[in-house]
């Protein structure tokens, strides 16, 4: 089965009522465990590379990683997307290396920081739809700004700014102007593991980060058709944590999203949940495991496969808590050209 257009996977999660876990990556490990996620529990499922993930290995080894999985497991959909495209440039890059959906994060200019105006974002999120939907690629568009930095990317906005988060009213032009596929939303998540600088006064414990769920339940019941895109979206459980600790690990505070928030996210049009951090994590502590406990070894199988089984137990967690799991064979999936068809009908 080719890869199939996340547009296709998406349509398919609102048919459902279900969400589709995206998971970033950067090496051949992290996509087998997905794969094997994936198989075992039957899913539908995104795998994304990131600017970063781009740069430490770049596109086309990763394109090619992702097409081996796509013959591997022929009876799964997958899309492969690219996650934070800076440019046009960049999506057209990807696009024409075989990805089936790309983001085009025009909230932010090109380094990636700086934040865009409204027009901005309209007019390049605009190009890029055009540009792929000539090819029936999928594209992923950002209203608003994520709390935050991480690796470089990110406005750096506090996670009490309200200023950037995404307005409902505005959403509805942005996606009317675009003519997108899946709108990202800013509703207080951030990138990483550290999601909440609040502290409960009396005992100084951390609390969850305070998202504005009420943003997507508005934007829902304007546009019940929309996509929506939840980014920043790891739970950084707290037993991978201390995994990471007691190895030798310092990441003291950490805080992620509730599994019970995305879930009623995807119960108001949620249908891709990007994840990455969480499978860092889990890779993260095996590695710190084997070492501290076998100090003998130095095969990097001896901690890449612990890796890649902590990795594909993050996975299948999602994929269940999603909803994902067991929607594998309910379509049949399209191809790009298909998806060409249907946007030359719009
Ligand atoms: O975009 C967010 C992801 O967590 C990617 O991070 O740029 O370090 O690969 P990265
Ligand atoms: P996390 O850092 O919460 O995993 O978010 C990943 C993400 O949003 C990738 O685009
Ligand atoms: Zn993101």
């Amino acid at each position: 089965m080719p890869l199939v257009p996340m547009r296709q996977i998406l349509d398919e999660a609102a048919k459902g009522g279900y969400g589709v876990g995206a998971f970033n990556v950067n090496n051949m490990e992290q996509i087998q465990a997905i794969m094997e996620a994936a198989r075992e529990t039957q899913s539908p499922v995104i795998i994304q590379a990131s600017r970063g993930a781009l740069k430490y290995s770049k596109m086309i080894y990763l394109r090619n990683l992702i097409q081996a999985a796509c013959e591997e497991c022929p009876e799964i959909p997958l899309a492969m997307h690219l996650d934070h495209g800076n440019s046009p440039e960049t999506c057209k890059q990807a696009i024409e290396l075989g990805f089936t959906s790309v983001m085009m994060d025009g909230s932010l200019g090109t380094d990636g920081k700086t934040p865009n105006s409204y027009e901005q974002n309209v007019a390049v999120t605009r190009e890029v739809v055009e540009l792929a939907h000539a090819y029936g690629v999928t594209v992923e568009g950002e209203l608003g700004c994520l709390g935050g930095i991480e690796d470089g990317h990110g406005a750096g906005i506090a996670a009490d700014d309200t200023d950037h988060l995404t307005d409902p009213a505005q959403a509805e032009d942005f996606v009317a102007q675009t003519g997108l596929d899946a709108l990202a939303v800013a509703i207080g998540t951030s990138h990483g593991a550290y999601k909440s600088m609040r502290k409960d006064p009396k005992t100084g414990q951390m609390l969850p980060p305070a998202l504005a769920m009420d943003r997507i339940h508005e934007i829902h019941k304007r546009m019940p058709n929309c996509h929506m895109v939840m980014h920043g979206s790891s739970s950084v459980p707290k037993h991978l944590v201390d995994i990471i600790n007691q190895y030798g690990g310092k990441m003291p505070g950490t805080y992620g999203i509730p599994i019970e928030q995305i879930q009623d996210g995807i119960k108001h049009g949620v249908r891709k949940i990007n994840v990455d951090t969480d499978s860092r994590l889990a890779m993260t502590g095996a590695v710190r495991k084997v070492l501290f406990e076998t100090p003998e070894k130095f095969d990097p199988r001896d901690w890449l496969k612990p890796a890649r089984d902590a990795a594909y137990q993050v996975y299948k967690d999602r994929m269940i808590a999603f909803g994902q799991a067991g929607h594998a064979k309910d379509y049949k999936p399209i191809t790009l050209d298909d998806m060409k068809k249907v946007y030359g009908k719009k």
